[in-house]
């Protein structure tokens, strides 16, 4: 509902026809103006155009002539007398706008609001030109406004309370969800944030990453609608090169993407519209760059492009200039970002921010990186995410020490660590117990969608504890062992429901290396190091030589029968490892896993679970036959001089026997 009559709007250019657009179709009387008949023709003619193919659509409550019968063409300012909001959307230059403004300062009624819609010009310094600084704001839409959902809403220093709530009033009557930017800042919320995240991906570019692979990141990983260098072209190299030069002429610092930017320019590399920008058009009509999933994202930190966000984003909010609410928002409906950067933040965890931010800081020596006081502030009142319950927002968290175990809930998904750094997380009975527990407990929680599996220190799991070794010394022990310590936790795996990630942060042998054949997703740290060496000692690995072999693949045959180490990489040829990914990655890709996993329903992901832990299965009968064998073989005589070899670390002396 509109609530007022007549809506002015200067410009008839790309933003202001679709500004008026939007005003008819809410029901307000339009006056567009341009410079020339031409343009203003021109302008009319695209609105009609668009009219129709939102009519076709389906979209329009009112037929398009009952809309254009409300827009009235004029290159005469007279005729803006009786409007009660206009809206300034002529060309981004400040002197241009500041005549039209001052001149219809004289024009029009005392009550008329002034909106502008400038990108890059002081909301207040345009204010000045007129003799109503109280009613003067900006109103800052995205391109193209009839689709954008969202506008931003900018005070001018001397923007009165009422000014703003008419505004916002009036946003909602054109059908916008609006965010608020409280100080007259350049970039306002939205291009603040997007000033430090485009240029990462021009850096990295600049580093000698693909193109490919960085858009790539953005797109798979980051789950952006599109990459941010393929954006860039489509919107121009030279509009973000001349954006980045207003700010140096403002006196900003040179930003440390501006040469890669100034020589794209120079070399007429624009983007889309000149054939060239970081990627080649040859085709008239544009088509969007092919950038496919590929293993070397998984070499480009997403936190790149997150960290600096989040420093913008917690800089806007120490200085009170939006809410972390509006900041999410901006993000999400204005650019088309899955989850706001604090949300991302938060998930990523502020001390990984944070140590991201002070490591490139470190490295660049660039303030530009320096980490906003309020991550710090954050830190130290450990308020670092969703692992500590609390960071920008509030999240659910829970955690429970079970023996050597520890189970945290956190917020819609667990995480089980094992935590006996010093033995290098090797499995003694309180961890094979305490692990059955904390799956168990994380499967009976309907909130819990996915599990993480890590261990703490340099190991992921370092298989069997020597300590169990009592358990080996007779037939009816190993039974025994079988029965009370290992077999709930395999039970509980085989027929487990939600998705397990396992995250391998380190040495994974034997028994370590083999629970990874029962969980679902395996991300390792690119130094971990894998090996079943059990039958180096006269054993043999049980599950690897039945089920592995039989569900992951026939090669585990090789590193059965030799016991030889295998890096991150051969294990992922192997099939046991999914991603590979440096060492400072490990945590944050397990976040973005289990946000992946998250997209898929509970009920499809328990079917899911079902029917691949039924093919799973169907190898359990040999992993009885392996534990049969491994009950014989433990009778041995080379059995217990392998075992005694293994504690006093000299090699065996094997009969036969
Ligand atoms: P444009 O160049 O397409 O249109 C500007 C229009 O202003 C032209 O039609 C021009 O004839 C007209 N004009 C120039 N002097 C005038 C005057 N004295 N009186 C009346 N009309 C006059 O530019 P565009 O892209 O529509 O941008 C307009 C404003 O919107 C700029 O301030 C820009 O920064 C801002 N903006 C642009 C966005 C975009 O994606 N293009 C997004 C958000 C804001």
């Amino acid at each position: 509902m509109p609530i007022f009559s007549k809506v002015g709007v200067i410009g008839a250019g790309t933003m202001g026809h679709g500004i008026a657009e939007v005003a008819a179709i809410a029901g307000y009387q339009v006056y567009l103006n341009d410079v020339s008949q031409d343009i203003l023709n021109n302008g009319i003619s695209k609105i009609n155009w668009s009219l129709q193919k939102l009519k076709e659509s389906g979209k329009l409550k009112e037929s398009p002539e009952i809309i254009m019968s409300r827009m009235n063409p004029t290159t005469n300012l007279r005729d803006f007398m009786d409007v009660d909001y206009v809206i300034e959307a002529a060309v981004e230059n400040s002197e241009v706008k500041k005549k039209v403004f001052s001149e219809l300062d004289n024009i029009v009624k005392s009550s008329t609001i002034f909106a502008t819609n400038t990108s890059t010009i002081p909301i207040s310094s345009l204010a000045e030109s007129t003799r109503r600084q109280d009613k003067f704001i900006g109103l800052h839409f995205m391109n193209p406004p009839v689709l954008m959902p969202l506008v931003e809403i900018i005070m001018g220093n001397k923007t009165s309370q009422e000014t703003l709530e008419i505004t916002v009033q009036f946003a909602k009557s054109i059908g916008k969800d609006y965010v608020i930017v409280k100080k007259d800042v350049p970039g306002f919320l939205i291009n603040r944030i997007n000033g430090r995240t485009f240029p990462e991906a021009i850096l990295l570019y600049d580093e000698g990453h693909q193109k490919e692979d960085i858009d790539a990141m953005a797109r798979f990983r980051l789950g952006m609608p599109m990459g941010f260098l393929e954006l860039l072209d489509f919107t121009g190299i030279d509009i973000s090169y001349n954006a980045a030069l207003e700010a140096v002429k403002r006196g900003e610092k040179e930003p440390p993407h501006f040469k890669v930017l100034k020589k794209m320019v120079d070399e007429k590399r624009l983007g889309v519209k000149s054939g060239r920008g970081f990627y080649t058009y040859t085709s008239k009509v544009y088509e969007r760059p092919k950038i496919l999933p590929n293993d070397n994202m998984y070499s480009l930190n997403p936190l790149r492009i997150i960290a600096p966000a989040v420093n913008e984003a917690a800089w806007l909010i120490r200085n009170e200039i939006s809410s972390p609410q509006d900041i999410e928002k901006g993000m999400v409906k204005g650019m088309g970002w899955p989850q706001g950067p604090l949300t991302f933040a938060d998930k990523f965890g502020i001390d990984n921010i944070m140590n991201f931010l002070e490591q490139r800081y470190h490295e660049t020596g660039n303030d530009y990186y320096q980490p906003d006081p309020l991550l710090k502030e954050m830190i130290e009142k450990g308020k670092i995410g969703v692992k500590s319950g609390e960071g920008f927002f509030k999240w659910n968290y829970e955690r429970v020490d079970l023996g050597p175990v520890r189970y945290e809930k956190l917020h819609d998904y667990a995480k089980i660590t094992m935590r006996r750094a010093d033995k290098l997380n090797a499995l003694n009975e309180a961890m094979w117990t305490g692990l059955a527990q904390a799956f168990n407990k994380a499967k009976e929680d309907r909130e819990v969608r996915a599990v993480i599996i890590t261990g703490e220190g340099r190991a992921f799991c370092a298989g069997d504890d020597i300590e169990m070794m009592h358990y080996w010394e007779n037939t009816a022990s190993v039974i025994e062992w079988s029965q009370k310590v290992s077999s709930p936790l395999i039970d509980t795996l085989s027929n487990y429901t939600k998705p397990v990630i396992a995250e391998v942060n380190g040495l994974a042998f034997g028994g370590g290396m083999e629970l990874l054949i029962l969980f679902d997703i395996v991300i390792a740290s690119e130094d971990a190091m894998f090996a079943i060496p059990e039958g180096l000692i006269g054993a043999l690995p049980p599950l690897a030589s039945s089920v592995g072999v039989g569900f992951v693949s026939r090669k585990i045959a090789r590193y059965a029968l030799t016991g030889e180490w295998m890096s991150a990489r051969q294990a992922k040829e192997l099939g046991l490892v999914d991603i590979v990914i440096p060492p400072d990655q490990l945590e944050i890709t397990g976040v973005e896993i289990v946000e992946k996993a998250k997209r898929v329903p509970p009920l499809s992901a328990m079917s899911i679970k079902k029917t691949i832990n039924s093919i799973r299965n169907t190898y359990l009968d040999k992993l009885q036959m392996a534990s049969q064998e491994l009950v014989l073989l433990s009778t041995t005589e080379d059995f217990k001089e392998g075992m005694k070899a293994f504690i006093e670390r000299r090699q065996p002396k094997y009969k036969g026997k």
